[in-house]
């Protein structure tokens, strides 16, 4: 299990975006799984979706980024795993709420929605917030995982 990787991905629409931040995670130092896309060519944001919650369900990383042009439907892909918990945030409090009270294993934002700064202020406050272990939090968290039906 490869505890300090972290596993990154996106569509074409925020491929300049996530090779921005592999190259904003590998300066400091952590591991990188990305699983693409990487290049411009159309394709479809549920295969990366996919992929990302395939690899935090096998071990191969313990937290993902994900982003598409909006960060809305990769973010509805990866969630249609009961092992993730993907959070679409726009801003730093988005981000600390979503590991304080979701315990978000994945974050997701949208290429064509923040830049490169804001969007290096979200990783560092989603790789760097603990979850909030309150017993509330954890009874909702664990529901999350066990959906009715
Ligand atoms: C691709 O054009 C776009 O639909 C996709 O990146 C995303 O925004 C979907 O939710």
């Amino acid at each position: 299990m490869s505890n300090d990787t972290i596993a990154i991905a996106s569509d074409h629409g925020a491929v300049t975006l996530k090779q921005h931040l592999v190259a904003f995670l590998e300066a400091k130092g952590l591991k990188v799984l990305d699983l693409g896309t990487n290049g411009t060519e159309s394709v479809d944001y549920p295969e990366y979706g996919y992929a990302m919650a395939q690899a935090i369900k096998d071990g191969k990383a313990s937290r993902g980024i994900l982003m598409c042009g909006s960060g809305i439907g990769i973010s509805i892909a990866a969630n249609r795993f009961p092992e993730i918990r993907a959070a679409l945030v726009t801003d730093v409090t988005c981000a600390r709420l979503a590991r304080e009270h979701n315990n978000a294993n994945v974050l997701c934002m949208g290429g064509r929605m923040i830049g490169p700064d804001l969007a290096e202020e979200c990783v560092d406050t989603f790789l760097n917030t603990a979850f909030d272990q309150g017993e509330r939090h954890l009874r909702r968290v664990a529901m999350l995982s066990n959906p009715p039906g």
